[in-house]
């Protein structure tokens, strides 16, 4: 029904939302002009999967082989308890039914905010498929031994700039930190670097995942599964 409807508006307004790849090149197209439509696919409540996870399995896997530039950053925003919102990207490192990992320092601002205030949102903004996942819950710092187990897996200067860095502090100069990683290097010379104890992962639990793709004359389909006691419950949200 939708699709159908879809259609007739779309011929009926053909130049209704000029694409970004039709005739100018987006450097020349007024920034009023800048839109495009999307035609990609369709989500159908009758195609999902009764599990979150299973659906956000196929789409990341479908991210992954589309190519896309770092198809597991995603943003991450946390508020303070005073409800400062703050965003920015890190990078999903696992997933699975009890939640979506990342890892940062355990002192840095998102620290601090998710101390303060566990309710956090992580959005995956593939916008070359027209697609958006967005992921409600609470923020939880997941076993030390998770977290060693993943810091160990990382390359040498990775692990060193754990070190380095008191993410989010202010500091002078960059050379301050390239002197201090030179240091460090030669410090754990035998390549055996530690995890840093203010250094981890947290795991979103999530209450809400949101599937979005992009539909023509921007009648999209937005999915949300939404936890309950027992399981999931599927809302198709307006666009
Ligand atoms: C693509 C991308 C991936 C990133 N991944 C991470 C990450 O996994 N962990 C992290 O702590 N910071 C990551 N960053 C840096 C963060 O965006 C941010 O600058 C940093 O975590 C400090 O944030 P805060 O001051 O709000 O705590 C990434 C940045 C980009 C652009």
């Amino acid at each position: 029904m939708i699709q159908k409807m879809s259609d007739q508006i779309q011929k009926k307004n053909p130049n209704e939302s000029p694409s970004l790849d039709a005739d100018k090149p987006a450097s020349e197209m007024p920034l009023s002009e800048m839109r495009r439509d999307y035609h990609r696919g369709a989500l159908r409540r009758e195609n999902l999967p009764n599990c979150p996870f299973t659906f956000f399995r196929q789409w990341f896997e479908e991210a992954r082989s589309a190519n896309i530039a770092e198809p597991n950053a995603m943003i991450l925003s946390t508020a303070d308890a005073s409800g400062f919102v703050l965003s920015r990207a890190v990078l999903l490192k696992a997933y699975d039914e009890r939640g979506f990992v990342f890892f940062t320092n355990y002192h840095s601002r998102k620290a601090e905010h998710i101390a303060q205030n566990p309710n956090v949102s992580l959005l995956f903004p593939w916008f070359d498929l027209e697609r958006q996942v967005i992921i409600c819950g609470k923020a939880e710092k997941i076993s030390t031994a998770e977290s060693i187990a993943y810091f160990m897996s990382r390359p040498f200067g990775s692990r060193i700039g754990a070190w380095v860095s008191q993410q989010s502090k202010v500091i002078s100069t960059r050379a301050l930190l390239e002197t201090k990683f030179h240091e460090l290097v030669q410090k754990f010379a035998n390549g055996e670097v530690p995890k840093p104890d203010w250094w981890g992962g947290y795991r979103v639990c999530p209450t809400t995942i949101e599937f979005w793709q992009g539909g023509p004359n921007r009648i999209h389909d937005r999915f949300e599964y939404r936890k309950t006691p027992t399981g999931w419950e599927i809302v198709r949200l307006q666009p």
